[in-house]
């Protein structure tokens, strides 16, 4: 009898979900495996909300951004009896693995249910913030950085026309790839990375320097670092126990704050949730189908309780324990690197 595969996105949306959906299923397909989609990520294996899905549900997916699965941040774990109905619905649909597509939260929920519950799970490796263990590269960030050193041109031709300090804050939570990419790619004067305390007075330093040289600057600001004048303990927390972070309005604080100690004309942009859609670039639907290809011959192969991952030019595969460990920061080789170019 044919297996019954169930897939899930979860957590954040991102560029690379539907082409790695579309991968899972055309791969599924070759193993004559019927396919279900479950709605919402954990919420659907909650609510029982699931839909077969097939070749012609998923062939124009391939320069899709969103899911066509739906997405949220519930957590099975977090909530009354959330594990036992996860598991009802798994055998009530009749379902032989599962197919878990996320970052961190999503696959640390799929790593515990493979260990506390032997339920047969794998996952792919997506996330825009790309801090995930074990894989060179998540799908979803390569599109992110694109939008954002998008959006970073726009602000030096303003920011040159007007002579002023321009500030981009993006996304990225607790690890500082987006905007490490994003200020490298797009010529930033500076970095601020969560990853790192900010030198406010070395940053305002530097900016001078620059504007001196060529009457404008250009900064990149995380979401995700921490300012002496920001408290956290009154913050929203979501499920997984994440603040909602773009309440902080970084960016306006750094604005202001540099307006302060410079009297430079400053001025900032929150580029958000724009990060997350557009279109996919070649790369994110590169790595979307080969990882979701690759997960399902993980599933083929009864190889459960495993990520698919990029590793070099191959995609291996690593076990979700591993890879949600612990996030994957910028380390100091990378900031080092970053500051050759704040002169
Ligand atoms: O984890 C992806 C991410 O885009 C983070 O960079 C950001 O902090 C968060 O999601 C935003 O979440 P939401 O879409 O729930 O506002």
């Amino acid at each position: 009898m044919s297996k019954r595969v169930g897939i899930l996105t979860g957590g954040g949306d991102c560029c690379g979900l539907n082409p790695a959906i579309r991968g899972a299923v055309y791969r599924a397909h070759d193993f004559d495996y019927e396919v279900f989609g479950i709605k919402d990520g954990w919420r659907g294996l909650i609510d029982g909300n699931i839909v077969k899905i097939d070749l012609q549900d998923v062939e124009e997916l391939v320069d899709k951004s969103g899911t066509i699965l739906g997405t949220s941040r519930t957590n099975p774990f977090k909530m009354e009896n959330g594990v036992e109905r996860v598991i009802s619905t798994i055998k009530n649909y009749g379902l032989d693995a599962l197919l878990a597509m996320g970052g961190e939260d999503t696959l640390g929920v799929a790593s515990r249910l493979y260990k506390e519950c032997k339920v047969k799970i794998v996952g792919a490796p997506k996330t825009m913030d790309n801090d995930l263990s074990s894989t060179d590269f998540t799908f979803g960030f390569d599109s992110a950085v694109t939008r954002a050193v998008e959006a970073m041109k726009s602000l030096e031709d303003t920011g040159k026309s007007h002579h002023r300090v321009m500030i981009l804050e993006v996304m990225g939570r607790y690890a500082g790839w987006v905007a490490l990419y994003t200020g490298l790619a797009s010529g930033a004067d500076w970095i601020l990375l969560p990853e790192e305390e900010p030198d406010i007075e070395e940053m305002c330093k530097q900016l001078q320097r620059v504007y001196a040289r060529k009457k404008y600057a250009l900064v990149v600001v995380s979401e995700g670092i921490k300012l002496p004048s920001i408290g956290i303990e009154k913050e929203e927390l979501d499920q997984f126990g994440h603040m909602i972070l773009r309440k902080r309005e970084i960016g306006q604080v750094l604005a202001d704050l540099i307006c302060e100690k410079t009297s430079l004309e400053t001025r900032h942009a929150v580029i958000g949730h724009i990060q997350r859609g557009g279109i996919p670039t070649v790369f994110d639907r590169m790595l979307g189908l080969r990882t979701g290809v690759k997960a399902m011959e993980l599933i083929a192969k009864e190889d459960f309780g495993k990520m698919a991952a990029m590793n070099g030019d191959k995609i291996i595969s690593v076990p979700l324990e591993e890879a949600t460990k612990e996030i994957k920061i910028v380390n100091k080789e990378w900031l080092d690197f970053a500051k050759i170019f704040f002169k």
